[in-house]
């Protein structure tokens, strides 16, 4: 079973989304499992005080390290072969991708801090050995809505979630390429007709037809993936 732990002040936010439609239905039948920790458990102060104002002065506040350096042992994997990567949310980590996605469906599972305020003590990100992974360039009010985003990108990718096997395949991303336009039924929808080579019963044109649309979408919406997709190692010959 591929498992998550989160390590967050609000765990009732927790499986929120996930525990609905496919994720929901992988979490009910035991293909992932999801436990949600209050970092506050771990204060010993009658306040149960989390964080402290930043040293050297400024605005906010900032998580105690020993509060959550506790709280990360308290979920730490017992033996070698289970030991899961820990990963920070956070605004300033490494942007998430696929391939780092891919990874970590492929692995145990993963440990997630969430964090909130200002941040969280510099210290205990070395000292616990702390993945930083950012969603995206914009700002979240604290890390559980980037927890959510990462694990639901996870689980659609272990064994028995997604209903059609392939459909994982095909899609955006998976091989460089933005996904191609889709269309179904009626054949005519105010006014606009389905290409009509989809509707030719020719598989190898639809699938050239498929690759230039992807291909033409890539290069004007996300100029950044079409200049590394050009520059893919290609299969040599021979
Ligand atoms: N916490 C706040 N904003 C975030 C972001 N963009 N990615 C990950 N964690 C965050």
């Amino acid at each position: 079973m591929w498992r998550a732990s989160v390590l967050t002040l609000f765990p009732e936010m927790f499986p929120g989304p996930l525990g609905i439609s496919l994720t929901g239905k992988a979490l009910t039948s035991g293909i992932w499992s999801l436990d949600a920790h209050d970092i506050r458990e771990h204060t010993t102060d009658k306040h149960r005080t989390v964080d402290d104002t930043p040293a050297g002065g400024g605005a906010g506040m900032v998580l105690k390290p020993d509060i959550l350096a506790r709280a990360i042992d308290a979920v730490a994997d017992a033996n070698a072969s289970e030991i899961r990567p820990k990963l920070l949310m956070t605004p300033r980590g490494a942007p998430l991708t696929q391939a780092r996605v891919s990874q970590l469906s492929a692995g145990p599972g993963v440990t997630i801090v969430c964090g909130r305020f200002e941040g969280i003590d510099e210290r205990v990100i070395a000292a616990r050995g702390l993945e930083e992974v950012s969603i995206g360039d914009y700002v979240l009010s604290g890390g559980e809505i980037a927890a959510l985003a990462l694990l639901d990108a996870c689980v659609r990718l272990l064994p028995g979630v997604l209903g059609a096997a392939a459909s994982a395949e095909d899609e955006s991303f998976s091989h460089g390429l933005l996904e191609y336009p889709q269309y179904t039924r009626p054949q005519e929808f105010e006014g606009q007709a389905i290409p009509e080579i989809l509707t030719s019963g020719d598989h190898g044109k639809v699938a050239a037809w498929r690759k230039a649309q992807a291909e033409a979408l890539t290069r004007t919406r996300r100029p950044d993936l079409w200049a590394a997709y050009q520059a893919r190692p290609k299969p040599q010959k021979g």
